[in-house]
């Protein structure tokens, strides 16, 4: 039991194993938020007791705030300065709202009021949306009503507690309860106000080829948003965002995790206000946004999962690991190893046919690689990136005699066969858009705005999805395909759609997410073994949301090991390592011309999936020798990487060396510390690590293993450093381990641990 009601007292308790939530009915019937935090209670405390938190908020009037009409003549209780659930515009709470909707009368905003509640056990349900799954069957539910008389508007504000898993996920239904219709005009999945402390912010910016950039600062007076108008939860600001303590770091102090369940237009907005309260809102983006809400009608805002620990960033990000592993991805794929795979992009781009294609798969197998993925290209008359996107049919001038040869052959050399699809955009030099030009995202009397010269389909349009469900449902049942590659190469504008009335405009951006995700959900329940991969021009859509029908996401389109290092510690704050597409690829890079060992992008690839991109048969006999053995490392660490717990251990960003990380097994069996070096320095000291989640009183065998041009690291510890085999858990996590400096360019050392 982990939800509660105290009728006497009229107060709400969550409870996790660490943390507790806690909101009342007050004055009014307001519904104000008391606490989120830590939980303090004692062991041996009745399950049906909780201490009432509102002792924290002394009575004060702050003078041009408000006060609900019933405490007019008090004037200290004031909803502009509490707490408050879930806050709605025009009634006197001027921080950022959640709600705002207007009537055809002109009655803007609500006043929200409580008028019941139920405590349900399990997980509630969205229509139409991902959310968070109860595998373990120990979620429990609280569903607040909230309504405004004036407009006829009701919220149910929904709340699931996973009391093991150290996750409340919130999200919110509001109905027309009126008989008039009702637009909304913001609709945010919920509020969460931070009364006290000082607090930093840490989100994840970027662009093409270069995601999840980390930044934290400090809150300043105001309001900061990140956001994405694009209609993808975009390259330049992941929705994932942290807000902690300004002293916390990886192992210390007080954070929470804000991650919406969601892939389209997306905006969370903090503020810090007039008496330095900070107020976080989150969200579908409001800017383009109207939803007309019939008499009746109930809209589904989109799931938050809210995470909090008192111990560091590094224990946030394993919260959310385990549950985006759990609870979010419904595939069975991150529970059995991972395909290795060979991506054709980089390797031929657009230039193939059936006999490159068979040669660049043969040595793969040879090398040990179990699956070739198709890539962009195999399509109608897609020669390049101008044209053929919507013509899913396979050119036989490049594949003679098609699929039905191609596919059977690749299964004939013991490998599975992968395809890229993108099934959402289309060429104006396509079939598909000749005869359907309407179907096409585009304002009438406007020439569109061209992105990779390709317009976006009208996910929104349900014949839209129902075709392409059709066209790839019938690939997937007649050939056998293991992986499909689901790519979206650009943002979303003119969104207009010519199957919807003007008044509904401003529900496309949204219906669209809604389209994608029906069509998700249709073929990946529909094919459950079929492993489907997400991609937006490489990150351009790495969410939650995706992550519930794709088990990963290709992370990035720039395969330079060493900007992949900073690419994928960002994405690792919210988001587990097992998610994250990562291959190794030529040099010079195509991104960005570096040359690196191929040894140490086997290090940073084996941080995510794990797969090649490039053609082996240019490879030497050397460098495919070690792509044999990589693929054999891969395997023997696959089961460590996916399940284990990862620790960032140092970022190059920062000490301008070296960025390091670990991957523990959870029952301090093993672990895999990887380093690689981005700087060397002259006359330098020692790499210098604190390793992290052992067993103290254990003693674990060490095997080092360097990558790169580089003193011979058998010479230096011929497997164990000085003499001695083995070290104690204690003194690898307290005293930590030193390596010597790398020298050459970027080289890399991989270390394994086993308990013995
Ligand atoms: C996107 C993807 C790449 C590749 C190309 C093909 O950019 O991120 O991996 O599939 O499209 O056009």
């Amino acid at each position: 039991m982990s939800v509660f009601h105290d009728s006497d007292k009229n107060i709400f308790t969550l409870r996790t194993r660490h943390t507790l939530y806690q909101m009342r009915v007050g004055p009014g019937g307001y519904l104000s938020h008391l606490y989120y935090g830590r939980n303090f209670e004692s062991k041996s405390r009745k399950s049906n007791q909780a201490d009432s938190l509102d002792y924290l908020y002394l009575p004060g009037d702050h003078g041009f705030t408000t006060n609900p009409y019933e405490l007019k003549a008090e004037r200290d209780w004031s909803m502009d300065v509490l707490p408050m659930e879930y806050s709605a515009a025009n009634t006197g709470d001027f921080r950022l709202s959640a709600l705002n909707l207007a009537t055809r009368d002109g009655v803007w905003g609500a006043d929200l009021r409580y008028i019941r509640h139920e405590i349900l056990p399990g997980k509630y349900n969205l229509t139409g949306l991902p959310s968070a799954f109860d595998r373990e069957g120990n979620a429990e539910t609280l569903s607040v009503i909230l309504a405004d008389k004036a407009t006829g508007i009701e919220i149910n504000l929904l709340y699931a507690v996973f009391e093991e898993q150290d996750v409340i996920t919130r999200a919110v239904k509001i109905k027309n309860a009126s008989d008039k219709i009702i637009y909304l005009q913001k609709a945010a999945s919920a509020c969460l106000d931070l009364p006290f402390g000082d607090w930093d912010l840490i989100y994840f910016y970027g662009r093409h080829a270069m995601e999840r950039q980390t930044e934290r600062e400090a809150i300043t007076p105001g309001i900061k948003t990140i956001s994405s108008r694009r209609g993808i939860s975009s390259h330049q600001q992941n929705p994932f965002v942290i807000l902690c303590d300004k002293n916390s770091t990886e192992d210390f102090g007080d954070c929470y995790g804000v991650m919406p369940v969601y892939s389209g237009n997306h905006k969370t907005e903090i503020e810090r206000d007039q008496l330095d309260s900070i107020r976080l809102v989150t969200g579908i983006h409001d800017e383009q946004f109207t939803w007309k809400l019939n008499p009746g009608e109930i809209f589904d805002a989109p799931e938050i999962l809210f995470a909090y620990t008192h111990q560091g960033l590094s224990q946030l990000s394993r919260i959310y690991h385990n549950f985006i592993k759990n609870n979010i991805i419904k595939s069975n794929y991150p529970e059995s190893s991972r395909y290795v795979l060979l991506n054709n992009w980089e390797a031929t781009y657009f230039n193939f046919n059936t006999d490159k294609l068979l040669k660049i798969a043969s040595q793969a197998k040879n090398l040990g690689v179990d699956t070739l993925v198709l890539d962009d290209g195999w399509f109608g008359t897609r020669d390049d990136d101008n044209q053929g996107l919507g013509d899913w049919f396979v050119n036989e001038h490049k594949l003679p005699g098609g699929f039905d040869y191609l596919i059977p052959k690749i299964h004939e050399m013991g490998l599975n066969f992968g395809l890229w699809i993108e099934p959402e955009s289309v060429n104006e030099n396509s079939d598909l858009y000749r005869s359907h030009p309407d179907w096409a995202l585009t304002v009438p009397g406007r020439k569109p705005a061209m992105g990779r010269n390709q317009l976006v389909l009208d996910f929104s349009r349900p014949d839209v999805i129902d075709y392409l469900y059709h066209i790839f449902a019938d690939i997937l049942r007649k050939y056998d395909i293991n992986y499909i590659k689901w790519d979206m190469n650009r943002c979303l504008t003119d969104v207009y759609s010519h199957a919807f009335p003007a008044d509904q405009q401003g529900e496309i951006f949204h219906r669209y997410v809604l389209g994608l995700y029906n069509l998700l959900d249709r073929l990946t329940s529909e094919f459950p073994d079929v492993l489907f991969e997400g991609c937006s021009g490489g990150g351009g859509r790495f969410d939650a949301g995706i992550l519930y029908y794709c088990p990963q996401i290709w992370c990035s389109d720039d395969t330079d090991a060493i900007e992949r290092l900073t690419i994928q510690y960002g994405t690792s704050f919210g988001y587990p390592p097992c998610s994250m597409g990562a291959h190794i690829s030529a040099v010079p890079n195509h991104q960005t011309g570096r040359k690196t060992p191929i040894g140490t992008r086997a290090v940073v690839a084996m941080a995510g999936t794990f797969g090649y991109e490039l053609d082996f048969n240019k490879l030497s006999e050397q460098e495919q020798d070690e792509v044999r053995r990589q693929i054999q490392d891969f395997r023997q660490y696959d089961k460590l990487t996916r399940d284990g717990d990862y620790y960032r251990l140092a970022l190059s960003k920062y000490n301008h060396r070296f960025t390091a990380w670990e991957f523990a097994a959870p029952d301090q069996s093993e672990a895999l510390v990887s380093v690689v070096m981005t700087h060397p320095t002259a006359n330098a000291g020692p790499i210098y690590l604190k390793l992290k989640g052992l067993d103290e009183s254990a003693c674990y065998g060490l095997k080092f293993e360097f990558f790169g041009n580089l003193v011979p690291a058998d010479q230096i510890y011929g497997g164990s450093r000085d003499g001695r085999k083995s070290y104690s858990g204690a003194a690898l996590m307290y005293a930590g381990l030193t390596i010597p400096a790398l020298f050459g360019d970027y080289p890399s050392a991989r270390i394994y641990l086993k308990k013995i």
